[in-house]
């Protein structure tokens, strides 16, 4: 064996075994031999959050928590923002390489034409309550479309996987606007395949009687930079559920349907929401002191800071700030900017966020833009949803493909009553 192993020797039992080291991990199975006698189960390692756990290999996204980076396919998330588009950096992700000009304009062309939903979707949404909450309505919606796509149930052929993903990148943004026009009470407006997809986006929201929308270019390259930004992030919360339901072999509408539930929560994708309610809560600069001191003695969080990974900054905040200036530039500066500011200042000169290598996230200024453009505040966490579908579906595709995939099926520490007889009614106290 070479020297990439560990030692481990059992005290309990004084046995020690070598285990192999592959690519900076040690395989949990390994620790299965390590066993205090015959009636022992062996050794598991306990990892609630999966906070050191590596649940697969990926080629997709790197990420260095500590020096601050993000990549995509090895191309610094800072040059796509400059150079790329949200359907280019798709292409990337699914494709795992930049397309050629014929191969962009096919795959643009392609998403294009399936923009648009069976009518009976949109039937099935003007079912909701008038108020129902946005990210309710896309998520409950996306697994509906698997009942239109039987065959998507297929995984193991890549033209179906294949139409499956570019039905989902296409018609994401149409759900999305038919739940906004859904609660302003607003008939849906359909796809115009004329328009670029951010643009689309804002004409089937903000569509009223004009023969044709025309989106403001600067709107339009914002927001694709926003869900360049957004398009995907490594094995985050929503990913791995993607991975986890999509690992039982479920079809990949029911597998994203996974996804959107994770990223609803404010810890995840519902943070957006949350960072907008709070600078509200927070309300004027006077407040901020109190605000900060009823963080630090743990009464809320200070949404929109902290990451897993990240632990010096995080890489799409300092974009997200930029494409802030430049929306203020067209909306007029959104008036909690000044808020949000004084928090951050305040936020990272304070030992409490300082030590704990709390920095602003994508999430803290991006809710700033979205309400300046206006979007409600219920909208925020599904213009996360429609380009995370993206890197949802590049990690799904990917983890039909590994050989090395199985069900994915955590063990348990369990923590209950030993066996025990079943007491009957009448003789329970
Ligand atoms: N405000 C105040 N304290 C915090 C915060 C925060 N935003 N985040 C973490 N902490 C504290 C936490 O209380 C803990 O303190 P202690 O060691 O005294 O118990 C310490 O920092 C470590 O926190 P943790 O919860 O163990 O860290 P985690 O890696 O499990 O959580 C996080 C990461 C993003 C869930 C967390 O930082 C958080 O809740 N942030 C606010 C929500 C948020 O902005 N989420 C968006 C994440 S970025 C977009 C995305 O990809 O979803």
């Amino acid at each position: 064996m070479s020297n990439e192993t560990l030692t481990v020797t059992d005290n309990r039992t004084g046995q020690t075994y070598e285990v192999p080291i592959v690519d900076g991990t040690v395989k949990a199975m390994d620790f299965r031999q390590m066993k205090t006698g015959e009636d022992d189960f062996g050794l598991m390692t306990y990892d609630p959050a999966f906070t050191n756990t590596a649940s697969c290999r990926s080629s997709i996204t790197y990420i260095d928590g500590e020096a601050g980076i993000l990549e995509h396919r090895g191309i610094p998330i800072e040059q796509l923002c400059e150079s790329s588009s949200f359907l280019e950096v798709s292409y990337l992700l699914v494709h795992g390489e930049l397309p050629t000009k014929d191969a962009l304009d096919y795959w643009v062309y392609t998403i294009t034409h399936h923009t648009y939903v069976h009518e009976n979707i949109k039937k099935s949404m003007e079912a909701f309550r008038y108020d129902a909450h946005p990210m309710a309505m896309l998520l409950s919606t996306v697994g509906a479309l698997s009942t239109y796509y039987p065959a998507a149930k297929d995984i193991d052929d890549p033209t179906e996987r294949y139409m499956a993903i570019v039905r989902l990148i296409a018609k994401m943004p149409t759900l999305a606007a038919f739940s906004y026009r859904h609660n302003l009470g607003l008939p849906y407006v359909y796809p115009d395949n004329d328009l670029w997809y951010t643009g689309n986006f804002l004409s089937m929201l903000y569509r009223i009687n004009e023969p044709k929308y025309e989106p403001d270019p600067r709107l339009e390259r914002a927001l694709d930079v926003l869900w360049i930004l957004h398009a995907d992030h490594e094995q985050n919360c929503s990913t791995a559920a993607v991975r986890a339901v999509g690992s039982s072999q479920v079809d990949p509408y029911s597998a994203v349907t996974a996804g959107i539930s994770a990223l609803y929560g404010p810890l995840h994708g519902g943070a957006n929401e949350a960072v907008l309610r709070m600078l509200h809560t927070v309300g004027s600069l006077d407040k901020v002191p109190a605000f900060i001191s009823s963080v630090k003695k743990g009464e809320g969080r200070l949404m929109g800071f902290g990451h897993r990974i990240y632990k010096s900054y995080d890489p799409r905040a300092r974009i997200v700030k930029q494409v802030a200036e430049e929306v203020f530039a067209v909306t007029g500066v959104n008036p909690l900017l000044e808020t949000a500011q004084e928090l951050e200042r305040i936020a990272l000169q304070d030992e409490y966020f300082v030590n704990r290598k709390l920095y602003p996230n994508v999430d803290f200024y991006s809710g700033l833009i979205y309400e300046a453009m206006g979007f409600p505040v219920d909208m925020f966490t599904v213009l996360f949803a429609i380009p995370r579908t993206a890197g949802w579906l590049a990690k799904w595709e990917e983890m039909v493909c590994d050989p090395e995939t199985k069900i994915t099926r955590p063990r348990q520490v369990y923590t209950g009553a030993d066996v025990r007889d079943y007491v009957p009614m009448t003789a329970r106290g």
